[in-house]
Parts: C-alpha cells; sequence; structure tokens
C-alpha cells in the first residue's frame, strides 16, 4: 500500500489518471497489484516492462493464444498497453 500511493505521488498527472480503471479491471483475475496466489493467472507485479508490452500484443494479434486474454488485450489501445505495462513493471 505505501508502495502505491508512492507511486501515484511520483507518476505524471495524466498517467495518475488513467492508471486506476484500466488496471482494476486485470486485478479480478490477476489479484491487487498483480499478484493472486491462484497459479492460474500469472503474476503480473514487477514484470519486465517490455515483455508485458510484447505479451499484450502478441495476445492482441492472436500470436499467443488465450480466449480471456486475447479479448481483453483487443480493448486495449497502444497507449493503455503502455500505461499498464509500466504500471506493473514498475510495482517492486
Ligand atoms: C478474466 C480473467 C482475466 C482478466 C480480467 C485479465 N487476465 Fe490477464 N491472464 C488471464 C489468464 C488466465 C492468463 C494466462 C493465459 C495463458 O496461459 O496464456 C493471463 C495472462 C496474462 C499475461 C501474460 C503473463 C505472462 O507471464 O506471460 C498478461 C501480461 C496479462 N494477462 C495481462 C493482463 C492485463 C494487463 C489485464 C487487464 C487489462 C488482464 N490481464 C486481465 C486472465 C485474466
Amino acid at each position: 500500500m505505501k508502495l502505491v500511493i508512492w507511486i501515484v505521488l511520483v507518476a505524471t498527472p495524466i498517467e495518475l489518471m488513467a492508471q486506476p480503471n484500466l488496471v482494476r479491471s486485470c486485478e479480478k483475475c490477476h489479484g491487487v497489484e498483480g499478484i493472486n496466489n491462484n497459479p492460474i493467472f500469472p503474476n503480473l507485479r514487477g514484470q519486465n516492462k517490455g515483455y508485458l508490452i510484447s505479451t499484450l500484443n502478441d495476445f492482441k494479434t492472436g500470436n499467443r493464444q488465450n480466449q480471456i486474454m486475447t479479448s481483453i488485450a483487443g480493448t486495449l489501445s497502444d497507449d493503455d498497453i503502455e500505461m499498464i505495462s509500466k504500471y506493473y513493471s514498475e510495482l517492486k
């Protein structure tokens, strides 16, 4: 929690406004701050930013197949993907 507050304080205002809603939709499965103890949901917290970006794009284009993630990634813009990936990669 402290870390989230810290990130919120140092993040730029534009990112601040856009992140929470998007990330909240991921939390249902991937858990709060990207950690869910259920092994079917990969942890996102602290994951490499470049990996997250390319993986979300792979789901979007169909290079990586997963029914759930393909439909979710399909709704994300390039900016959304960039922001979400930055958010999770910066959680330590
Ligand atoms: C309804 C449940 C659900 C929601 C909501 C969801 N995911 Fe996922 N996600 C999954 C599952 C299940 C997998 C594992 C897919 C696989 O095995 O290929 C996954 C995989 C991923 C991966 C690949 C992780 C890795 O280590 O390779 C990323 C990245 C990801 N999700 C990001 C997101 C983001 C970002 C959001 C929110 C915009 C989101 N997910 C919302 C269920 C969900």
